[in-house]
């Protein structure tokens, strides 16, 4: 069994820390809390060690990972140029969930960009993973740290049961306090474009960025983000989303055993499982992997979600949940 450290509880991590330190330094992979999911962590100047991520994933080579920094002094140091807009961007929003596509530098290994001229950085806000970073010393590549094209983890048991022995150490900060993955900006290009949506809003980087591009980038472009692909952060069930008025509905269509998924509780509908998670967006964000997992580990064949709102605070959550729903 891989071994799990509680940290970050008022306690003393200097051990914890040591032994992620010294296995990153060594190549290894560290499974790393984040306020947005658990990252899986590999030294990012290190051929070997990225390609252990990719291995530990399955995930494809030509989709390039976020590189995580205790600040924006290190990600200069791994960007060949360090765009105004990132300046600004860093500054209004870092330590915290939004990762910023800058050209890439020569201190990361290509592999962390596959190969692509621009990388992606982050400063994460848990405080016990900066430190690890700042004591390291070193650019660190962090994926979500779930097996390639599965849910994102915000539990360090989420990491346990979807990566097991394929991580060597797992950091344990209990549940992550945003809960789903961070906003991602392009600020490589003119002007700036919104890539992945997250807990922070297009409406909180356009009191910055009042130019940023909000429409998925063209077709053609030759920085696409393979992780915009339609079908991704799926459970293993059958996700199929309704309206309000439409979810009785769709549960009476639906394959059993089947799940439902909703802002507030519907007491009259009984199926097989069922979980509410209330209509404020940060806390539904907060709970929506974990509500996920949980369904899956319930077995249903078919989840019926309820859709929320068509407003920019759902945007990020409406995004992840139509991905889960798509099926290619
Ligand atoms: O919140 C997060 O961002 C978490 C935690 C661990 O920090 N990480 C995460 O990483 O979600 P990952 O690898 O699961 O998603 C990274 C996303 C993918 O959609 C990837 O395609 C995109 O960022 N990406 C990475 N580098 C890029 C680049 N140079 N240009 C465009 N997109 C990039
Ligand atoms: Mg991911």
């Amino acid at each position: 069994m891989v071994d799990v450290l509680a940290v970050g509880r008022g306690g003393d991590d200097s051990e914890a820390l040591e032994r992620a330190v010294r296995t990153l330094a060594a190549g290894g992979l560290v499974a790393v809390p984040t306020e947005t999911v658990y990252g899986l962590a590999a030294r990012a100047d290190d051929g070997e060690a990225v390609a252990r991520i990719f291995a530990a994933k399955g995930r494809p080579a030509h989709n390039p990972l976020i590189v995580h920094v205790p600040d924006a002094a290190a990600a200069r140091a791994v960007a060949a140029a360090w765009p105004d807009a990132a300046a600004r961007l860093a500054a209004a929003f870092w330590p915290g969930p939004l990762s910023l596509v800058v050209p890439r530098g020569e201190r990361v290994h290509p592999s962390v960009t596959a190969g692509g001229s621009t990388i992606a950085v982050r400063a994460p806000a848990v405080a016990v993973t900066r430190e690890l970073l700042a004591r390291l010393g070193l650019p660190v590549a962090a994926p979500s740290a779930n097996r390639s094209e599965s849910l994102s983890p915000t539990t360090a048991q989420h990491v346990v049961s979807g990566l097991g022995d394929r991580v060597d150490l797992v950091l344990d900060a209990g549940p992550c306090a945003v809960g789903i993955e961070s906003t991602v900006v392009d600020v490589s290009v003119e002007p700036p474009r919104l890539l992945r949506p997250g807990s922070v809003t297009a409406v909180d980087l356009a009191r910055i960025l009042p130019t940023l591009a909000l429409d998925p980038p063209p077709r053609d472009a030759p920085a696409r983000s393979p992780g915009l692909a339609r079908r991704h952060y799926a459970p293993r069930a059958r996700v199929v989303l309704a309206a309000t008025a439409d979810v009785a509905a769709a549960l009476a269509d639906a394959e059993d055993p089947a799940g439902l998924l909703t802002l507030h509780a519907r007491p009259a509908l009984a199926p097989a499982w069922q979980r509410h998670l209330g209509s404020d967006p940060a806390a539904y964000a907060r709970g929506l992997f974990a509500a996920l997992h949980d369904a899956d580990a319930a077995h249903c064949r078919t989840l019926v979600v309820e859709l929320p709102p068509d407003s920019e605070p759902w945007r990020a959550i409406r995004d992840r949940l139509t991905r889960a729903s798509a099926t290619a």
